[in-house]
C-alpha cells in the first residue's frame, strides 16, 4: 500500500485500539437467572444500554471504551414483559430490563471501575448492602508500580445468611432473607454514613456493622472510606465479573 494509505491505516488501527481500552465478561454461576445492571460515571456512556440478561452458566462481553468509569451489579429475581418492563426482587433499576444509565436500588452489591487513569481502578463494594455474591479477575494485566498488583478481589460470601436482623430484607412471600442492607440505609446516622462530623477518614471509622461485612469480605468496600484494603489498581487488563 501507498504511503497515504499507510498512514490511514495505522491511524484507523490506532483509534480502533483505543476505543477498545477494556473488555469486561460477565459470567453467571449462580442457579438462577439474573440480569446484570450497568451505569455510567458522569459523563461516560451507557454500556449495553444498561442491562441485560444471564442465564445459569452463561457469559457476555461489554467492550467500553478508553477512559470509562461506572459500575455493574446483578439484579435478581426479575420479570418482565416483552417491551422490557417489570420488577426485580433485588437491585431494581426503576423497573425496567435496559436501565439506560438508572442505578440499581440498594442493597445491591456493586463491582466500581474507572479505567486509565492513568491505571485502572476497581473495587467490589458493600457500601450499599449486598445482593449477590460477586468477583473481579483481571486478566492480561499488568501490574503497574506502587500499588498496581492486579489482584483479584471478591464477595463470594453469602452474607444473607449472616445479615444482622436489623439490617435484612425478606421477600415478603417467603420470609426469607434475599439482601442485606449497609447500616446506613437502615439507620441512615452519620456515623453509620460517613456524613456530618463523620464526613472524613479520619472521623468515620468502622463500625460493628461494616466489620461484620469486612469479616465476610475481606478485600470488599465495607464503609465509605475503607479504601486502603478494598481498591485494586491494573493496568492494560480485561476484566472478568463473575456473579456466585
Ligand atoms: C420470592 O418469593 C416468590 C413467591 O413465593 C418466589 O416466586 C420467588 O422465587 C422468591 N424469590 C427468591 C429470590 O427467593
Ligand atoms: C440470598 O438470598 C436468595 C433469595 O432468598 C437465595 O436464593 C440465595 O441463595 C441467598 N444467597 C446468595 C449467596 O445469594
Ligand atoms: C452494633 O452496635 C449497636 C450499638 O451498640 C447495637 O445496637 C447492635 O446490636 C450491634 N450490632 C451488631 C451486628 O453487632
Amino acid at each position: 500500500m501507498g504511503f497515504q494509505h499507510l498512514h490511514l491505516f495505522l491511524l484507523l488501527s490506532f483509534s480502533f485500539s483505543s476505543a477498545k481500552a477494556a473488555v469486561f465478561t460477565f459470567k453467571n454461576n449462580c442457579r438462577n437467572t439474573i440480569w446484570p445492571g450497568t451505569q455510567p460515571g458522569s459523563g461516560k456512556p451507557v454500556l449495553n444500554n444498561g442491562g441485560f440478561m444471564l442465564k445459569p452458566g452463561e457469559s457476555y462481553s461489554i467492550n467500553a471504551p478508553l477512559g470509562w468509569s461506572g459500575r455493574f451489579w446483578g439484579r435478581r429475581g426479575c420479570s418482565f414483559d416483552a417491551s422490557g418492563k417489570g420488577t426485580c426482587l433485588t437491585g431494581d433499576c426503576g423497573g425496567v430490563m435496559q436501565c439506560a444509565g438508572a442505578g440499581g436500588a440498594p442493597p445491591a452489591t456493586l463491582v466500581e471501575f474507572t479505567l486509565d487513569s492513568p491505571m485502572d481502578f476497581y473495587d467490589v463494594s458493600l457500601v450499599d448492602g449486598y445482593n449477590l455474591p460477586v468477583s473481579i479477575i483481571p486478566v492480561g494485566g499488568v501490574s503497574g508500580s506502587g500499588s498496581g498488583t492486579c489482584q483479584q478481589t471478591r464477595c463470594l460470601k453469602d452474607l444473607n445468611r449472616s445479615c444482622p436482623p436489623g439490617l435484612q430484607v425478606k421477600n415478603n412471600s417467603r420470609n426469607r432473607v434475599v439482601a442485606c442492607k449497609s447500616a446506613c440505609m437502615a439507620f441512615n446516622t452519620p456515623e453509620y454514613c460517613c456524613t456530618g462530623a463523620f464526613g472524613s477518614p479520619s472521623t468515620c471509622k468502622p463500625t460493628n456493622y461494616s466489620q461484620a461485612f469486612k469479616a465476610s469480605c475481606p478485600t470488599a468496600y465495607s464503609y465509605a472510606y475503607d479504601d486502603a484494603t478494598s481498591t485494586f489498581t491494573c493496568k492494560g487488563a480485561n476484566y472478568r465479573i463473575t456473579f456466585c
